[in-house]
Parts: structure tokens; C-alpha cells; sequence
């Protein structure tokens, strides 16, 4: 492998070795901390982020690595209309490894087709976050000894939500998976997750309400309602009060049921959580920055660095995407591919999932 894109990038067993390469890292740091040296990480982050960026530096530093970057992209040449592709070309003359976060769906695949070095996506538009997903799996499975058989809550924004598109994608393929999606109606989880939950056979319900949901829980993830990614403020303003975890409503969750979050909360949990032992959110904190360790030093361990190229039932050029948040739409040197997993399902992009019927 030499990129993360998709967190069906990696197996099961892929996922479990990050896991106990990262649960090492944290008991001998020391076996690792010069095992990057002279290898140097360009963060290049389009879009705001505290937690995802602070916890690739501090990764790489624990790995004796250099970081390189930016944040924002008015710091940096895309201000004069560099494309994704450029950017990247020149950071891979400068760099081993590239973590990109960016505001268009697909970016990090664009860049990954244009460069030999790894491109870890570090969260692209509504879509997927592939690394949040290993920070949650760590935390799981630290916190309850198993990634199966679990009921798991996601409560929020699952529309825009792109860490929950990403975890549930890598529940799927754990037996005695139950699904419980908590939301509003205009932010339903989105289409193609849900046709993927049905076709695995994996039991889901959608529901309005946490307070019904929360006794049947193993694990209740947390989100924010997605600010950045609506049209209309209006309609933020009207849903962005939606869920609020306080002890009274945590009250009717089992005593092992574990409450996560990606972060930044704005106000879905009350602070008054954060002392109950149930609370995980800073534990996933912790957990990220290893499972980053463990990425990082797989795909630079990796000899077969070569371009990404897209496997599988594919069209070149025959449909154009039409998603207005997709990379595709604001990069015109971008060759537009669509996959389908075989004759009975839809051609879709494969920068962002959008259905080609859709057009
Ligand atoms: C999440 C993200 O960026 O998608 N944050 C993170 O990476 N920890 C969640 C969010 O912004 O709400």
C-alpha cells in the first residue's frame, strides 16, 4: 500500500497490526524514537484543524522525523492558483511523506495520482478521515478489548459528518455489528453508506431521538453539525441544538457504554461528561497520535512507492462528476474516473462516491 485515502484502504488485519504497532509505541517509545530520522512529513492543511494537524507533527517528531507545512491556503501558492497536482509534484521533490487535509472531496486521491511519495488524507470535505477512524478503532478496542459485536450510536451530523462515513465503513466488516444512526432528518447518513450497511446484512435503525437510543449502546459517537459545509445558515441555526449529551441523558446508558467524539465540540456534550468514566474523547486524542505513528512508519517502511492508480471496473472520461464539493469540479487537469463494484451497481466517482446516474 502506498497511500491512505479510504479507510478501506487497509484490511482487517492491516488494522489490527497498526493497532499493536501503536500500542507498543506507546510502552517503548523509546524502540522507536529515531526510526524516522531524516525523513521529513509535509502537512499541507487547505482547511482549518487543531487536533488532526498537532497530532501528525508530534507523530512524526516522536519518530525523530522532520515536519514541513502549511495551514490555510492563503499562506501558501495556492493562493495564486496552484492545483492540488502542482502543489503536490513540487512537495514530493521536498518532502517523503504528504498529509493533506483540504475543503474539496477527492483532493488527496488527486494529489496521490500525482506523486510517487505516500499521501495520507487527512480529511477531505464531507467525505471521509480515514486517520480519525484509526484514532476511534484504538480507542474501541482499548477501551472494550474488541471491535466486534458491538452496538454503536452515531449521533449528529451524518451528512457532512466525514469521520462517520469513515468509521462505519470500517465497522462493516467486524461480525455482530449493530447500527443505531441518531439525526435529524436533513442529515441523514448519506445514500451510499446506508446501500453498503444493507448490503453487508448489517441491522441499522434511524431514529430521531438519543434519549430512546442511548440504553440499547456499546458505544455512542458524538458530532458536531457541520457548520462549514451548509448552504444556508439558516437551516444551521435551526438544527445546530439537536443533540446535547448531559449527565440526565447519559443516566440512561449502560455503565460500560463508552461516549465518543472526533472534536472540536461546540455544545453536543456538556463539560459536566467529561468527569464521568465513560467519557473517551481525550483518550481518542492520545490514541490518534500513535495509530498516526504506526501509519506513517508502515508506508515509509513500504519499498513499492509508484503513482496511484485506480483499480478495478473502471471508466475514464465517460461521465462527468457533478458534485459541486468534488475535486473534479474546480480542477480541470483531473482525468474524471468512475468505478462500480460490478453490473449491478451504479457507476460512481471515485474522488468522491457521487453516483454517475446522478448527473
Ligand atoms: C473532525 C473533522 O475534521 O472532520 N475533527 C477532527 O479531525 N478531529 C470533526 C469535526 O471537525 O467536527
Amino acid at each position: 500500500m502506498k497511500d491512505l485515502i479510504d479507510i478501506m484502504d487497509l484490511s482487517v488485519a492491516d488494522i489490527q497490526g497498526l493497532i499493536d504497532d501503536a500500542v507498543d509505541m506507546m510502552n517503548h517509545p523509546e524502540k522507536y524514537d529515531s526510526c524516522m530520522k531524516g525523513k521529513r512529513l509535509a502537512a499541507l492543511f487547505y482547511e482549518p484543524s487543531t487536533r488532526t494537524r498537532f497530532s501528525f507533527l508530534a507523530a512524526m517528531q516522536g519518530l525523530g522525523g522532520d515536519v514541513i507545512g502549511f495551514t490555510g491556503a492563503a499562506s501558501s501558492s495556492v493562493s495564486k492558483g496552484e492545483s492540488v497536482h502542482d502543489t503536490a509534484k513540487v512537495v514530493s521533490e521536498l518532502a517523503d511523506i504528504i498529509v493533506m487535509r483540504h475543503n474539496m472531496e477527492g483532493a488527496p486521491l488527486a494529489a496521490a495520482q500525482a506523486v510517487d511519495i505516500p499521501v495520507i488524507n487527512a480529511g477531505d470535505g464531507g467525505h471521509a478521515h480515514p486517520t480519525q477512524t484509526l484514532a476511534d478503532l484504538c480507542t474501541i478496542y482499548r477501551e472494550k478489548g474488541r471491535l466486534d459485536h458491538l452496538t454503536i450510536g452515531v449521533c449528529g451530523d451524518l451528512r457532512y459528518g466525514r469521520t462517520v462515513h469513515s468509521l462505519l465503513r470500517a465497522l462493516m466488516r467486524y461480525e455482530g455489528l449493530k447500527v443505531v444512526l441518531i439525526s435529524p432528518d436533513e442529515l441523514r447518513l448519506p445514500k451510499y453508506v446506508r446501500a453498503e450497511l444493507e448490503e453487508k446484512g448489517i441491522p441499522y435503525i434511524e431514529t430521531v431521538s438519543l434519549e430512546g437510543a442511548l440504553p440499547l449502546l456499546d458505544v455512542l459517537y458524538m458530532t458536531r453539525i457541520q457548520k462549514e459545509r451548509f448552504n444556508s445558515l439558516v437551516t444551521y441555526d435551526r438544527l445546530k441544538n439537536s443533540y446535547i449529551l448531559d449527565m440526565d441523558k447519559l443516566s440512561r446508558a449502560k455503565k460500560d457504554c463508552i461516549v465518543m467524539h472526533p472534536l472540536p465540540r461546540v455544545n453536543e456534550i456538556s463539560v459536566e461528561v467529561d468527569d464521568d468514566p465513560r467519557a473517551c474523547y481525550f483518550k481518542q486524542v492520545y490514541n490518534g497520535r500513535y495509530m498516526r505513528m504506526a501509519l506513517i512508519r508502515r508506508l515509509l517502511l513500504e519499498n513499492d512507492h509508484h503513482r496511484y492508480v485506480p483499480q478495478g471496473e473502471i471508466v475514464k472520461d465517460k461521465y462527468i462528476c457533478h458534485n459541486e464539493r468534488c475535486i473534479t469540479s474546480c480542477e480541470q487537469e483531473i482525468h474524471h474516473y468512475f468505478r462500480r463494484i460490478d453490473k449491478n451497481h451504479p457507476y460512481r466517482c471515485i474522488y468522491c462516491e457521487a453516483r454517475a446516474e446522478e448527473e
